[in-house]
Formats: C-alpha cells, sequence, structure tokens
C-alpha cells in the first residue's frame, strides 16, 4: 500500500490537528447530558443582536445565490465605523482565515515569524503550513514580552504576530511598551495584531492596532472579529484591516466566495448595534468582578483579565478538573494544554452560568 503520509509537503506530517473547546453537541452526545453550559471558546453568552437575527431569517431565503465575494456593504460600514478606507479592508471566514491568507501571501520557506507562547496558536501553525520557522517566545508574567521578541528578530523575520489581548491569558500590553518596540521595529516586517477581544477592554492604556496604523505605519495587520463581543462565531466573519498595498496581497490569496451572505449580513447589523455591544461589555465586567470575588474567596489566584475570559490558577490538575466539571455539565478550557497544568480558562459565562460555575468549581476544589 501507497505511504500518503509521504506525499504531503514538508512538515505537514508533524503538525496536530487544532482541538478547539468541546461543542455543546459533542458533551451531551457522549455524557447524555441535557444541560451543558460551554465556558470553553470565549463565545458571547448573550447572544448577538435581535436586529442581525432579523436579518439573518430575511438572508436565508437567498441562500442559493453565491455572495458578493467583496463584502461591498459590510466593507462600507465597517469602513464608516473606523473611519478607514474600503481599500484598508479584507473579510475572512472568521478571522482565523485572515491568518491564513496572511501566512499564504508572504511567509516563503524558511522565512521566520515570531509569537508569544502560550498564546492563540494558529500563528504557529500556519507558519509550519508554509513552510517556514516559528520563534516561540516565553511570556513574561503572563504578558508578551517585547523586548524579548525585539531579540529574536534576524534577517529572515518576515512576520511578529502580537495578540492583544492575549489568548488564553486576557492580559494586555500598555501602549508605552508598543510604542517602544515599533520604534525599533524595521518596516519590512509585518506586525500583526490580533484584537480578537479589544472590544472588551476599557483600560486608557490600551492601543489599538488601528491608531498605528492612522499614525502611517505601513507594515501593520490589525485583526477583528463579529464571533466574540458582536456574537457570531457560529457564522464565520472577521475582519482584516491594513495599508491597501498588504491588502491587495491578501485579496490574491484570497478564497472568491470566502464570507457567505447571511454573515456578511448579520455582521452589518452587529457592527451597527453598538447599542447591544455596550450592554454585553457591561453584563461581561459584571460576571467577571462576580468571578473575581468568588475566586478571592476561594482563595485562588487569577491572572487580571481584560476580556470575557479569565485564567485561573486551580492549584490541582487541570486535565482532571476540566473532566469532573464535563460530567457535570460545565466545559471550561484545561491549562495543560497552554503549558499550565493548574489553570483553567473560563468564559465569562451569564449571571446564572457563572454561580453554577462556582458552585460546582466549590465542589470539586
Ligand atoms: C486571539 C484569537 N484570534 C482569533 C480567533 C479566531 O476567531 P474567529 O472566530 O474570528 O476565526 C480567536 C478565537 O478564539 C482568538 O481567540
Amino acid at each position: 500500500m501507497t505511504d500518503i503520509t509521504k506525499m504531503c509537503r514538508k512538515g505537514i506530517n508533524n503538525l496536530g490537528v487544532y482541538a478547539p473547546g468541546k461543542p455543546i453537541e459533542e458533551v451531551k452526545r457522549e455524557l447524555g447530558l441535557e444541560h451543558i453550559i460551554k465556558l470553553a471558546s470565549n463565545e458571547n453568552p448573550f447572544g448577538c443582536s435581535p436586529k442581525a437575527i432579523e436579518k439573518i431569517k430575511e438572508e436565508a431565503e437567498n441562500v442559493f445565490l453565491y455572495p458578493d465575494g467583496n463584502g461591498y456593504y459590510l466593507k462600507q460600514t465597517i469602513s464608516e465605523h473606523y473611519n478607514i478606507k474600503v481599500s484598508q479592508i479584507i473579510l475572512g471566514n472568521g478571522s482565523e482565515e485572515i491568518v491564513h491568507m496572511i501566512a499564504r501571501g508572504f511567509i516563503n520557506q524558511d522565512d521566520e515569524t515570531i509569537m508569544a507562547v502560550p498564546s492563540f496558536p494558529r500563528y504557529e501553525t500556519v507558519t509550519r503550513i508554509m513552510g517556514g520557522i516559528p520563534t516561540q517566545v516565553p511570556l513574561k508574567d503572563f504578558k508578551y514580552d517585547l523586548p524579548a521578541i525585539a531579540s529574536k528578530i534576524t534577517g529572515k523575520t518576515k512576520i511578529i504576530f502580537v495578540c492583544n489581548p492575549n489568548n488564553p491569558t486576557a492580559t494586555i500590553l500598555r501602549k508605552d511598551e508598543l510604542d517602544e518596540f515599533l520604534s525599533q521595529l524595521p518596516q519590512d516586517i509585518i506586525l500583526v495584531f490580533d484584537e480578537a477581544y479589544s472590544e472588551y477592554v476599557d483600560d486608557p492604556q490600551y492601543k489599538s492596532g488601528l491608531t498605528y496604523l492612522k499614525e502611517g505605519y505601513e507594515n501593520i495587520i490589525v485583526l477583528k472579529t463579529f464571533s466574540k463581543i458582536y456574537g457570531l462565531a457560529g457564522l464565520r466573519i472577521g475582519y482584516g484591516i491594513s495599508s491597501p498595498q498588504i491588502i491587495d496581497i491578501l485579496n490574491k490569496v484570497r478564497e472568491p466566495f470566502n464570507t457567505n451572505r447571511i454573515a456578511q449580513k448579520a455582521a452589518i447589523e452587529v457592527l451597527k448595534d453598538q447599542e447591544f455591544v455596550n450592554k454585553v461589555r457591561k453584563e461581561n465586567s459584571k460576571g467577571r468582578m462576580y468571578l473575581e470575588k468568588a475566586f478571592d474567596k476561594m482563595g485562588l489566584e487569577y491572572v487580571k483579565s481584560y476580556t470575557n475570559f479569565i485564567f485561573v490558577n486551580i492549584k490541582k490538575d487541570s486535565k482532571t478538573i476540566f473532566e469532573k466539571c464535563l460530567q457535570r455539565g460545565i466545559v471550561v478550557r484545561p491549562g495543560y494544554i497552554f503549558g499550565y497544568p493548574q489553570y483553567l480558562r473560563i468564559t465569562i459565562g451569564t449571571e446564572e452560568q457563572n454561580e453554577k460555575l462556582v458552585e460546582i468549581l466549590k465542589q470539586l476544589l
């Protein structure tokens, strides 16, 4: 029999398959449970704007037609929202697809990329898929260590990924740290700011990559998503903002109909409904404070969170506690997969979900 594994591109055999947070359907099926609370993938427990649901229903009857691959109206809405040019925007099937486009567009064999670890794992994977070499720099105090990253830059460095806020630790970089880093960064290195959770941040020290773009840096790509605060994770839609030159390149490697009709329509509505977003942000802050207080009372240390998830030290084996939570109908993310065997990454849920989580953790710990 032919060994097919020998036929694939170099490096692919060594890659793992991405293991996402367990889907609710799978947990129900495997454990025979009726009610599952999923706090594992940083989705929005409050759903999305009701205005988007209306549009989704309306658009359903047009699904026999291909979408506008260029996403004209959604790009228009995004451009007005941020006061940027349409030529600065690319749409993706989730922001994750844009991470892949960046790799396809820019990484040659043996080019180097730099990212922190633990951070969003796709930066490393897409680099390897393209035959590039990822340099992973450990976090310092749960944050991206920018001086250490700067020290790893070589003549072969093509891209630096900065996840801000960082997943899984929920930390942010301050603007003075970023200013310093950018002032030394060679202009022929692409700096990707993954800002999937930026809408949750309300700290004046936070500076979006968008501000740097507006200040004139042309080598910056900012990634945003509709999967988190906007509540459209199931529709798969995100976007990137950069200089028109970079967007042109990304468009060359983009699948022609990568974002679907329903997602485009829904995204326009959620972006316009900032009242809903503000409500979610408020509820999330309340939930975060509730969990912080509960963890304090339980004597558990956690990393100060700027997002809709918390990285908490449970002082016990995370795999065991993850499995016990699962049997009780709560899905969280065990820290061992990120190299922190005693931590859990917990998405902040609704009031009721948070209370249930605390009750179960109290029993288990
Ligand atoms: C930091 C970060 N970037 C990107 C993504 C991917 O988001 P999307 O659903 O837009 O592909 C996630 C999803 O969890 C994330 O945590």
